[in-house]
């Protein structure tokens, strides 16, 4: 796989590989390619990423791969590594992580 290099990325399926990067019937699923590509780009091997809002757990799996830490919070626990936070306060100190993957939910699309 390659890092994308202009500002058109074209993702025709949600995973990549032959391992789950999260669920692809999860409600709002992040294509896994986008988060490879922004981890590849902004973090190294070591570094820890968090996602506030990781649903089914696109980040964690692609974090881990690529031998990240990783912390993923979400209202809605779809796995028991996830963390359940509501991130509109989220429980780490300042300047405490290396980078932060968010794919917000849309709207009122999804009742809470
Ligand atoms: C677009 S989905 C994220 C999809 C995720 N990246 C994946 O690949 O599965 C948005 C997520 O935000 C979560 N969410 C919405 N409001 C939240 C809040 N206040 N705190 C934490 N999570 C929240 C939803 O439960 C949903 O899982």
């Amino acid at each position: 796989m390659e890092i994308e290099s202009t500002t058109l990325w074209d993702f025709p399926r949600q995973n990549y590989g032959d391992k789950p990067h999260g669920n692809n019937k999860y409600n709002g699923v992040t294509p896994a390619f986008v988060i490879w590509n922004l981890l590849q780009r902004y973090t190294k091997e070591g570094d820890l990423v968090v996602d506030p809002m990781c649903g089914s757990g696109t980040t964690i799996d692609v974090a881990k791969e690529l031998k990240r830490k990783v912390i993923g919070y979400d209202l809605n626990v779809t796995r028991p590594e996830i963390i359940k936070n509501d991130s509109r306060k989220i429980p780490l100190a300042d300047n405490s992580v290396d980078f932060v993957f968010i794919d917000s939910p849309y709207s009122d699309k999804q009742e809470y």
